[in-house]
């Protein structure tokens, strides 16, 4: 990719932060004291403000490592696996759901994981303000809400506008992989990443990919599995500087 299309890239991705549409809707659940106290403890190591802005990774991680961001891990038992599966890369999860959140510093500190840290705030707000450019190897979105009905598409987190931020944030050749259960929205990613000047489909024009056995299955798959549901992987290749 030529400077003067990573400068196109870098406004076209501004203009989309302008924007009050929201993919998620903020969910109910209050902590019990116990579990805000663990909450707290487990943020102390895992957390990571927003408004502290720029990541410096090697300041919070000790090491200079592969960097794999994934946006809406839930309740976090896929990241985890894939944390503690691959002990060389460093992984930082994007939550709103504090429950979520929760749960994953849970586990990650019951395992004692050096190489996983999360925020709980929106994902647009922080890779627009936290993320550096062409920092990260791979981002990882399993499963995102789908938004169903027609007046909703517009909340679905996968627009043009998001797939340049996150090219933008991708090193040459880092990874964009998607995940969804919803046969719609699989046709709405697939639309959108085809005719994305910044990428290439690692399966193959206009091709699903087959699901990476890589992928530990999620909490939302698990769930739609058991009602019948298919599963449609997607996976990007950002284009190298030519
Ligand atoms: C359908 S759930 C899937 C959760 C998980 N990936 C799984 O497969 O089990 C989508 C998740 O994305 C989160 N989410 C949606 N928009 C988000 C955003 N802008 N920033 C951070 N998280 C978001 C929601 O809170 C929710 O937990």
């Amino acid at each position: 990719m030529t400077e003067q299309n990573t400068d196109n890239f870098t406004k076209k991705a501004e203009s989309f932060y302008k924007r009050t549409i929201r993919s998620f809707v903020v969910r109910g659940g209050r902590m019990t004291e116990g579990q805000q106290k663990a909450y707290d403890n487990n943020w102390k190591h895992y957390g990571l403000n927003h408004q502290d802005g720029l990541l410096n990774y090697k300041a919070i991680f000790g090491r200079e490592a592969d960097i794999v961001v994934e946006i809406g891990f839930g309740m976090g038992t896929s990241l985890i696996e894939m944390a503690k599966n691959a002990p060389e890369k460093d992984f930082i999860g994007i939550e709103v759901h504090p429950p979520g959140v929760a749960k994953l510093m849970m586990m990650a500190a019951e395992q004692d994981l050096k190489n996983i840290r999360v925020y709980c705030h929106d994902a647009i707000e922080v890779m627009q303000d936290c993320i550096p450019p062409a920092s990260i190897s791979c981002l990882q979105l399993f499963f995102p809400d789908p938004w169903h009905k027609k007046k909703h598409n517009k909340r679905r987190i996968v627009q043009t506008g998001f797939a340049t931020k996150v090219a933008s944030l991708l090193q040459d050749g880092g990874v964009f992989h998607m995940a969804t259960d919803w046969e719609p929205y699989a046709e709405h990613m697939l639309e959108v990443m085809e005719q994305h000047e910044a990428y290439n489909n690692a399966a193959g024009e206009k091709q699903f990919h087959p699901r990476p056995e890589w992928r530990p299955l999620t909490k939302f798959e698990q769930r739609g599995e058991k009602l019948g549901h298919g599963v449609w992987d997607l996976i990007y290749l950002k284009k190298g500087v030519s």
